[in-house]
């Protein structure tokens, strides 16, 4: 848990790296727990947060956050994605058990039946970073 408290920092800087103005960074708050929510009944509190984990340890090195969280797939899309990731040797550090898990967050999470969490704009430029 203390570990999330040196997250934002991380993600802006990630988010909005090299280029972005100082419109935003310091102005705007991202509050983690509504992007990452943990909306629904299936996967628990502590698999939501491990799900968080991996995202961000692990998701966010070719691209930001942003194209994850908008994305809406169901659970056979977010296979589909998640499956190639793995095959293209993109995500290979991630154990095959938290690959399931980060696969039923999204799935819970973001489906297209709850709408995309509310990002600022500087962030949401990011979406096609790769
Ligand atoms: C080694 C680089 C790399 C890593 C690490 C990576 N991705 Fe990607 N990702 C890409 C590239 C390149 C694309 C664009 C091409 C594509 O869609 O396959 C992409 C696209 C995406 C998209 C958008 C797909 C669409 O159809 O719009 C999502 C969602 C996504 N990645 C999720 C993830 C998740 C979840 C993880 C962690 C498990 C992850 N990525 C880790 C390289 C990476």
């Amino acid at each position: 848990m203390i570990r999330l408290r040196m997250l934002p920092p991380v993600l802006l800087g990630l988010a909005l790296g090299a280029g972005s103005t100082a419109t935003g960074a310091s102005a705007q708050q991202l509050d983690l727990d509504e992007v990452f929510r943990c909306s629904g009944e299936t996967v628990s509190q502590d698999n939501c947060l491990a799900a968080r984990q991996v995202l961000l340890n692990d998701c966010t090195t070719c691209h930001t956050f942003v194209p994850i969280v908008m994305q809406s797939f169901d659970e056979n899309g977010w296979r589909g994605l998640l499956t190639r990731h793995v095959e293209n040797g993109r995500v290979t550090q991630v154990p095959p058990e938290q690959i399931e898990n980060l696969r039923l967050y999204l799935a819970e999470n973001f489906n297209g039946d709850l709408p995309p969490p509310d990002l600022p704009p500087a962030l949401l430029e990011t979406w096609t970073s790769y």
